[in-house]
Parts: C-alpha cells; sequence; structure tokens
C-alpha cells in the first residue's frame, strides 16, 4: 500500500514593516492596523519596527528609543498580539543587514536611481542625502524576503520598492536556484479616509507641525474631546454628508460612523435641528470613547518597559529563527565558506 504523507499546511506569510516616525493617529487604526488584527488569524505574520530604515534620516537617539517602544506598545494595544505573531523590531534581527549586503550586490544602481522615494528624499533632505538613503530599498527587500513572504501589506507609495522586491528575489533565484518566495503586494480593503480636523481637504497626517490638526492614539479622552470641538467645518449649520461641499462635517460623520456603527442617513436624522456645537460634542465624546480600551491599554503596556522588553525580545528570537534559516541558504548559495 502506497504510504499516504500527511499534508502540512502551512498558512501563508505576511510581513509588513512601520517606520517609528511621527506618532499614530486614528487614520493608521482605521486604514491599517484594524486590517493587520484582521489578518494574524488567517496568516503567518511578522510585523517587524524598522529602526534601522529610520536612520537614513537624522534622528534624535533618546527620540528613537523612545518612538520605537511606543510604536511597539501601541501596537499591542490596538490588538497586534505578540502571542499569535512576531511583533519585532528590525535592528535585533542581524540578518536583516547581512542578507541585505549580499543583494545589495546584485542590484543595478539604475534601479535605485529610478526610485522615486529616493528622489524625493533626496530633493527634502538636502544637507544629508547618504548611502543608506540610496540602498534603503534593498534592505526593504531583506526585510521581505528573509521571512519567505507571500505578501506584503502596503500602501501605494512602497508599490515600487515591492516591485524591486520581486526583481531582486526573480534574480536570485533564476542566477542560483529556488531560495526566495517571490512575494505580492497585499491590497487592503480601503478604509474611511480621514482628514485633516483643521484642513479638512487634506489627509489626516502623522508629521503635521499642528497638533490639533490629528487625533494621537496616544491622546487624552479630554484631549480628543477638545480636538473635536475645535474642528473646521462650514458655515452653515446642517449636518449633512457632501464631501465636497462640507467636508469638514463630513469627516466628522465619518469620524463617528467609525465610532458608533451608526450609518450617515442616522446620523443626519439624529442631527436634525440641532448646530454643530451639539454635533461636535457628541462627536468628541464617542471617538474619545471609542479609543479610549486602546488608549488604557496603551498607558499600562508603556509603563512596564521590561515586559514590553520581554515581549520584543521573544518576537526577535521568534523572527530570527525563519530569517537565519534563510541567510544560510543564501550564503551557501553565494559560496561563502561554513562549518556544518
Ligand atoms: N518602507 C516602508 C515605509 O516607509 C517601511 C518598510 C520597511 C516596509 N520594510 C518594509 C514595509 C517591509 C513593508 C515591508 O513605509
Amino acid at each position: 500500500m502506497e504510504e499516504i504523507k500527511p499534508v502540512i499546511e502551512r498558512k501563508p506569510i505576511i510581513l509588513s514593516g512601520i517606520q517609528p516616525s511621527g506618532s499614530l493617529h486614528i487614520g493608521h487604526l482605521t486604514g491599517a492596523i484594524k486590517n493587520w488584527v484582521e489578518l494574524q488569524e488567517k496568516y503567518d505574520c511578522y510585523f517587524t519596527i524598522v529602526d534601522l530604515h529610520a536612520i537614513t534620516v537624522r534622528q534624535n537617539p533618546a527620540e528613537l528609543r523612545k518612538r520605537t517602544l511606543d510604536l511597539a506598545a501601541l501596537y499591542i494595544a490596538c490588538g497586534i498580539d505578540p502571542e499569535k505573531c512576531s511583533l519585532f523590531i528590525q535592528s535585533h534581527v542581524p540578518e536583516h543587514t547581512q542578507l541585505s549586503w549580499v543583494l545589495t550586490c546584485y542590484t543595478g544602481m539604475g534601479e535605485l536611481e529610478r526610485m522615486t522615494q529616493f528622489k524625493a528624499k533626496s530633493e527634502k533632505y538636502t544637507s544629508n542625502v547618504n548611502a543608506g538613503l540610496f540602498t534603503y530599498p534593498i534592505l526593504m527587500a531583506s526585510d521581505i524576503l528573509l521571512y519567505q513572504a507571500d505578501l506584503v501589506p502596503v500602501g501605494e507609495d512602497q508599490k515600487q520598492h515591492l516591485e524591486l522586491t520581486r526583481d531582486l528575489a526573480n534574480r536570485f533565484n533564476f542566477n542560483y536556484s529556488d531560495t526566495f518566495k517571490v512575494p505580492e503586494p497585499y491590497i487592503a480593503p480601503v478604509g474611511a479616509r480621514i482628514m485633516n480636523l483643521q484642513d479638512p481637504e487634506s489627509k489626516m497626517s502623522k508629521s503635521d507641525e499642528n497638533l490639533k490638526a490629528s487625533i494621537f492614539l496616544t491622546d487624552s479622552y479630554n484631549e480628543i474631546v477638545k480636538k473635536i470641538k475645535s474642528a473646521v467645518t462650514d458655515s452653515d449649520a446642517e449636518v449633512k454628508y457632501d464631501k465636497v461641499k462640507k467636508p469638514g462635517v463630513s469627516n466628522l460623520m465619518t469620524l463617528y460612523h467609525i465610532a458608533t456603527g451608526k450609518s450617515f442617513v442616522e446620523i443626519e436624522t439624529e442631527f436634525i435641528g440641532k448646530g454643530y456645537g451639539d454635533f461636535k460634542g457628541t462627536v468628541g465624546v464617542a471617538v474619545a470613547d471609542y479609543l479610549k480600551p486602546i488608549t488604557d491599554k496603551y498607558a499600562a503596556i508603556r509603563k512596564d518597559e521590561n515586559y514590553l522588553k520581554e515581549i520584543l525580545q521573544k518576537g526577535a528570537e521568534k523572527a530570527r529563527n525563519q530569517a537565519s534559516r534563510t541567510l544560510a541558504k543564501v550564503y551557501k548559495k553565494v559560496g561563502f565558506v561554513s562549518f556544518k
């Protein structure tokens, strides 16, 4: 009788990286993190905080250290479960830089010169156009290829980097033999776009100078209520969804919808005959209530730095387990001597 081999079902692998720069706002929660929380149920997920990428622009060391831990705590507070996925800091897994060097030797200068983000950043940071800014996409490719990721959730601005990652994987596989999984972009279901509270025609942004423009996930209850009270609306007094004519009110309706699940029609009905003062007050409290479990959990986790570091250390161990296997294969294939 023929032996029946058990089929080991491997969950598809997802990897994504987040830069520890700026603070996360409510748009990140609804646009990205919420998706990730769902993904960790179906996929084998690696979420890394890419501090190595962050130093391609100048960082204050104490700030960078703080923001890296802030971000880790925030992810956990939002529902990223370190038991279900690997949450780790990129610099804790030395294989990223090791693979990056090998891949650097397989990347053409012209391929990097074409990158639109490099062009944009070298125009923005003219006094510091360092080589890291230039080779940044290779480090990103290494992040992805080390874990044999099937899917990479990325925004529009990172698609070109993912394309390069695929080219590098194919090139290496072709030159040697199958080594890397060639990853696909993961297009997340689009969440509502959250707009700037002070300028509702542009998106909420983590690097906005005006702190009243964004609702940060680290804001206190009262700060949230206050920011929504002072949100820019328009001069008539009707609560009605109209993105073109009433971008401010529409944005607050979107936030209220996210916080309560109420539809736009229900919201419009609720505020018939009431002024913007009432409306903003109700939305402010609803949004603050909605974020409160996250804010509370964040504060508790962030306070206990030893616990946080323990989680990150375990995450790095899990990640290294996979990363070191891929790197060993690569080293062997390119002809480095090994003792094993
Ligand atoms: N370059 C990405 C950004 O700026 C961050 C990043 C680094 C990343 N490594 C990654 C994203 C790997 C996805 C996968 O947003």
